[in-house]
């Protein structure tokens, strides 16, 4: 081995050994994957709604500028963004054209929209605890986060059987 090569081993190691220890952090406050493009959220929620605060404070660690908008007609929202009935919780977000319904994590948006694809938006459904903004002890609801298109057509875009 080159001495060249042994000192970079020997840095890494050593900066390893400094480094925080990331196995066990939650996908919620592990770093997400690097966006450079526009992180634009607009959340709509109602009034009442509390845990819908907690995710966009999940949303704002992760880089993204939320603005809250406050409305007591949920349902015309998601009417307006041709939401699937089956796929609804609470908060409804309009992230760079894109629906983001419910508690879906920021790792998964910054996926959606690094791929430019042509879904209309990702959703988990309901409100699974253990999600950002539901957070309960040590509670991990498994969840999906599913993707619909324009047809109205889902699929299972990340699965969360443990987090
Ligand atoms: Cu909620
Ligand atoms: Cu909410």
């Amino acid at each position: 081995m080159k001495f060249g090569s042994a000192i970079v081993l020997l840095s890494v190691f050593i900066a390893s050994i400094f480094l925080p220890v990331s196995a066990n952090e939650s996908v919620w406050d592990r770093e997400t994957k690097p966006y450079w493009g526009n992180l634009n959220a607009v959340v709509y929620s109602s009034p009442s709604c509390s845990c819908c605060e907690g995710w966009s404070e999940h949303l704002r660690k992760h880089g993204f500028s939320v603005r809250n908008v406050k409305t007591a007609d949920m349902k015309a929202i998601k009417q307006k963004y041709n939401l699937p009935s089956e796929l609804a919780s609470c908060h409804t977000a309009i992230i760079n054209g894109y629906v983001i319904e419910g508690h879906v994590p920021a790792d998964d948006i910054k996926r959606l929209l690094e791929n430019k694809s042509d879904l209309v938006g990702i959703s988990v459904p309901q409100m699974p605890v253990g999600t950002p903004g539901m957070e309960s002890g040590n509670q991990k609801e498994p969840f999906t986060v599913v993707s619909f298109d324009k047809n109205g057509k889902f699929e299972r875009f990340k699965e969360y059987s443990s987090y």
